[in-house]
């Protein structure tokens, strides 16, 4: 059998890495197809070092670009590399504009996509990570939902057929690394930063960082934080803090380190360590459970709700005064920050790359790995 893997991000590299582990230690040899969206060292090469992945085959090299030039782009040079490779499946993960780009060469070329983290709904299709989640899912043959949740936003839309409850590979992925973090990261000292003393942020969605508006709004939260914080920053908002005339502004936060984007050892070990996040990510907020850490969300809705309901996480938005209320009473209220760090992980037992490999090489042997005519019969 022969599986694709198409991503470009960090998030993917991450979360693609356990199914990819998981297919080598079964003898199967995937093809490594990178669009390059992200390329900087410290947004990709450090991911696929660490997590010791095997060699790219593919670097595509698409780069940055409106959403439709992005995705385009990727599209065309995917599509080339699956005509020559004939992959018998193409897996994507998560709802980048990769995903959409990897899953629509795929169906169109008749080769079936394996969508890792399907189902998943923030029910905003204001955000473009909306779209892409809801073209991917229904291009796909096989669907991995990481919850019953998720599996049920794609009973409402009709898709039944090929859908499977796996868990997150992002537990995988913690599990695989946290140790190694522990023994390796000296992420704490280089920052002088003392365990359970800081707060780790990060915010990087267009709708946080594309507005002036919002941005300020960001910046006057970090303004008013009562402990240390430390914040790695995402390279579209420093570019945008700049546009904006507020990267002076903050970087005279006293209270506030700015790093750039770190390694996944040091950000588990950062993560694992903090008081509290705050963060617009949606991997941030899967981790923070994960690891016992409360998350507050600076965002108004979240495709991850399995997080809020289980206690973990809270949508603050970019409201200071509510930022602030939640962030003191962590501080005061002992019982409320245990409720909130003991929170129950909601993403499954660590063992969803497995699963994922062994149901698609089951699919494959009995040869219903193939893109069928109608999800209906
Ligand atoms: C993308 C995803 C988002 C995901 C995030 C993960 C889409 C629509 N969005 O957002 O869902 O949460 O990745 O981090 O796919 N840039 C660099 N160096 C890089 C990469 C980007 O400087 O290596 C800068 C460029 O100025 C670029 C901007 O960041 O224009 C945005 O990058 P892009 O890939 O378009 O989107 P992300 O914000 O990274
Ligand atoms: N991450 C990292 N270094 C950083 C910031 C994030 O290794 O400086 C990891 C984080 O642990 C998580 C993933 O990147 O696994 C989340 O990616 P991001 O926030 O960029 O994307 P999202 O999950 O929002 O799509």
């Amino acid at each position: 059998m022969k599986p694709a893997f198409v991503f470009g991000t960090r998030p993917e590299i991450i979360k693609l890495a356990p199914v990819i582990r998981a297919f080598i230690e079964r003898s199967v040899e995937p093809l490594l197809i990178h669009t390059g969206q992200h390329y900087d060292y410290e947004m990709s090469a450090v991911f696929l070092e660490e997590l010791e992945l095997p060699p790219i085959d593919y670097h595509l090299e698409v780069g940055s670009g409106s959403q439709a030039e992005q995705t385009g782009k990727a599209m065309i040079n995917i599509e080339r590399v699956l005509m020559k490779e004939k992959p018998d499946v193409t897996l994507v993960q998560g709802d980048t504009n990769t995903v959409l780009a990897g899953a629509l060469a795929a169906v169109k070329l008749k080769i079936p996509v394996a969508h890792v983290e399907a189902g998943l709904r923030s029910f905003d299709r204001t955000m473009p990570e909306e779209i892409n989640r809801i073209l991917a899912d229904h291009a796909s043959e096989v669907l991995f939902a990481p919850t019953e949740e998720a599996g049920k936003n794609l009973e409402r839309e009709g898709i039944t057929e090929g859908v499977y409850v796996v868990g997150n590979t992002i537990v995988d992925a913690v599990l695989q690394n946290a140790e190694v973090a522990e023994r390796k990261s000296d992420v704490l000292g280089r920052f002088d930063l003392k365990p359970k003393k800081y707060i780790l942020i990060t915010a990087h969605r267009a709708e946080n960082t594309d507005s002036r508006e919002n941005l300020t709004k960001l910046v006057e939260i970090l303004e008013a934080l009562p402990m240390r914080a430390i914040y790695p920053m995402h390279p579209r908002t420093k570019n945008r803090l700049k546009e904006f005339g507020l990267w002076e502004r903050i970087n005279s936060i006293e209270n506030l380190t700015i790093t750039k984007p770190l390694g996944y050892l040091d950000f588990l070990k950062l993560e694992k360590s903090a008081f509290a996040i705050m963060t617009d990510s949606g991997g941030i907020q899967e981790e923070s459970i994960i690891l016992n850490v409360p998350c507050l969300t600076l965002r108004y809705n979240t495709e991850r709700p399995e997080t809020v309901k289980a206690g973990g996480n809270i949508l603050v938005g970019l409201e200071k005064e509510r930022v602030l209320r939640y962030l003191n009473k962590l501080l005061e209220d002992e019982e409320f920050y245990l409720k909130m760090a003991n929170a129950p992980n909601p993403f499954g037992d660590g063992k969803a790359g497995e699963r994922i490999a062994e149901i698609l090489l089951e699919l494959h042997k009995k040869g219903e790995l193939k893109v069928r005519s109608s999800r209906f019969i």
